[in-house]
């Protein structure tokens, strides 16, 4: 697909987003956080819900998280420009509560359009609600906690091609305790590995 058609698409996803409102989280948000970076990467990464600076201003992962997820991308020499980077929610839930079921719902035929739109090779879910909801959307039936299948790559067959799933810690993890850090810089090194081949 050309560049333009791909625009063309996040731009119609923007669009709706900016007019949803599916779930109470429209009643609440200040902004709706859609998503950031290069449209055709290989890589997306997909976080869970806008935090209160997302909901500011509208930009994923700029505020505590977000400076160690450019501090992980930064360990491969990687560069926020060079990934895509989105949520399961694009809206914040009040206080920074759990993503409920109904709003995973609601929300995530957004994330399947930008997955439709930039076709990447990989995807790194972060942390546990990222993970469930991708990992079985394409199929798989028991999934483990991110404690157990981090760093683990789930080759699936999207209606776009073959993509790896890779999931991980979310870089929130290392908010609370700095020593994950380095659980996450390894398995960064197997995003980098992967999108190398
Ligand atoms: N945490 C997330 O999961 N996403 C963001 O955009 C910010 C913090
Ligand atoms: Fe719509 Fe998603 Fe926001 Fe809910 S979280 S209002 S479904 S954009």
């Amino acid at each position: 697909m050309s560049l333009k058609k791909i625009d063309e698409q996040l731009k119609n996803v923007r669009d709706k987003v900016i007019k949803c409102k599916k779930c109470s989280l429209s009643k609440t948000r200040i902004l709706p956080v859609i998503g950031q970076g290069d449209h055709q990467a290989k890589v997306v990464l997909v976080g869970e819900a806008p935090g209160s600076n997302e909901d500011k201003t509208g930009v994923p992962f700029c505020g505590a998280a977000g400076a160690i997820l450019d501090e992980l991308l930064n360990s491969i020499d990687y560069k926020r420009e060079d990934v895509y980077i989105c949520n399961i929610l694009k809206c914040r839930p009040p206080s920074n509560r759990n993503p409920q079921t109904d709003e995973i719902k609601a929300c995530t035929p957004y994330l399947e359009e930008q997955f439709q739109a930039i076709k990447p090779r990989i995807i790194c879910s972060l942390g546990n609600y990222a993970t469930s909801y991708i990992l079985e959307k394409y199929g798989e039936k028991e999934i483990q906690s991110i404690g157990q299948i981090h760093g683990r790559v789930f080759e699936i067959k999207a209606n776009f091609g073959l993509v790896k799933i890779i999931p991980l810690y979310h870089p929130a993890t290392v908010v609370y305790n700095r020593n994950m850090i380095e659980i996450l810089k390894s398995d960064f090194k197997i995003l980098k590995k992967h999108d190398e081949k």
